[in-house]
């Protein structure tokens, strides 16, 4: 078996290669982390044939979706699952076979309704049911701590005592564990009786993690995250930097059509030099007749460089073939101790 571990802070995702025949599955895979899956696959000479969610994430954005456009194959998750862009449903006892590799599937609600366990060889994924001297929270959409311990106690933890476990999270730098130590030494699993787990489970008082609704709307949807939008537009224009924007500010250059996009009032308080405004809610509808002339090459700022982005690729979406954006925004320009130009247009 080929293996890699992917952390990306605490999240945890796993490349699962067949040495034979160099077939592989991503489990649980984070959004920001695409090209370094596609790099070590390609380093090991591994093709991707799934992506597979342990469950629906509430934390951080799934990569799922995006891969499985990238590589044509499906995107696989529990039958439980609400997320509408799953394309294999797996149910408890299935296997995925990946080249000669097969990876049972164990259902284990509890964390969610989707949540599942993957069992390869001599270890098993255990998405968020079981952490590493902890669980997964029950207290997120769809979590339920009498599942979640029917799912520990009655079926994850009678498997084989010497398997390894592979979570979904772990903060704490930690690899992996077996399930033998997590018995002996897991706190949550000291508690064995069921009306205390449930009890336990109850009383955690866990803040909601950060990105909660955007993760659960795109994980469920598909859909993309904010982040992504940003770096799909980022991924399509150039940029200019706050010194050469000062620079042909400064010299008058006509050539340059400087294009403030935030709103009159951030306009009026202080501008660039120069700067015409046209909010980035109007762009699309004021493009004809502010910008006639597509040929013109047009530069778009904003407070922070994010709209101005967006702005800039669908400048270049509309025709607009020299849109740049400025790299940085008026927050920093203002830091870098740049002059201001205060009130309406001219
Ligand atoms: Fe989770």
């Amino acid at each position: 078996m080929l293996f890699e571990q992917i952390a990306t802070g605490g999240c945890q995702s796993y490349l699962v290669g067949c040495a034979d025949t160099c077939a592989a599955v991503v489990i649980d895979p984070e959004a920001s982390q695409i090209d370094r899956y596609m790099a070590l696959a390609t380093r090991d000479g591994l093709r991707i044939h799934y992506l597979v969610d342990t469950h629906t994430h509430a934390d951080h954005f799934s990569a799922s979706r995006q891969m499985a456009r990238l590589l044509n194959v499906p995107v696989v998750m529990h039958r439980a699952t609400s997320a509408s862009h799953v394309d294999m449903r797996l149910d408890d006892g299935d296997m995925l076979a990946v080249g000669k590799l097969r990876l049972r599937v164990l259902y284990t609600p509890g964390h969610t309704i989707d949540s599942m366990c993957l069992a390869v060889d001599d270890r098993v994924f255990t998405g968020d049911t079981l952490l590493i001297g902890g669980t997964g929270r029950t207290d997120l959409p769809t979590g339920n701590a009498e599942s979640l311990y029917d799912s520990l106690f009655s079926r994850l933890l009678r498997l084989d005592p010497a398997l390894l476990v592979f979570p979904a999270h772990d903060y704490k730098g930690r690899s992996h564990s077996t399930l033998a130590d997590e018995m002996a030494t897991n706190p949550r699993l000291q508690v064995r009786e069921r009306a205390a787990f449930v009890a336990m489970m109850a009383n955690l008082n866990l803040s909601m993690p950060t990105h909660v609704t955007e993760a659960l709307r795109t994980n469920l949807s598909g859909g993309k995250t904010v982040e992504q939008m940003l770096a799909a537009a980022a991924a399509v224009v150039p940029f200019m930097s706050l010194a050469e924007l000062k620079r042909r500010s400064d010299a008058g250059d006509d050539d340059l059509i400087i294009l403030d996009v935030r709103e009159r009032d951030a306009y009026e308080a202080g501008h660039v030099a120069g700067a015409r405004l046209l909010p980035r809610g109007q762009l699309e509808l004021r493009v004809n007749q502010d910008l006639p002339d597509p040929t013109r090459r047009v530069l778009a700022y904003c407070e922070l460089g994010r709209i101005s982005t967006l702005a800039a690729a669908t400048l270049r979406e509309m025709g607009f073939q020299r849109a740049v954006a400025l790299d940085g925004g008026m927050k920093a320009w203002r830091e870098a101790g740049y002059a201001l130009k205060a009130g309406a247009e001219p």
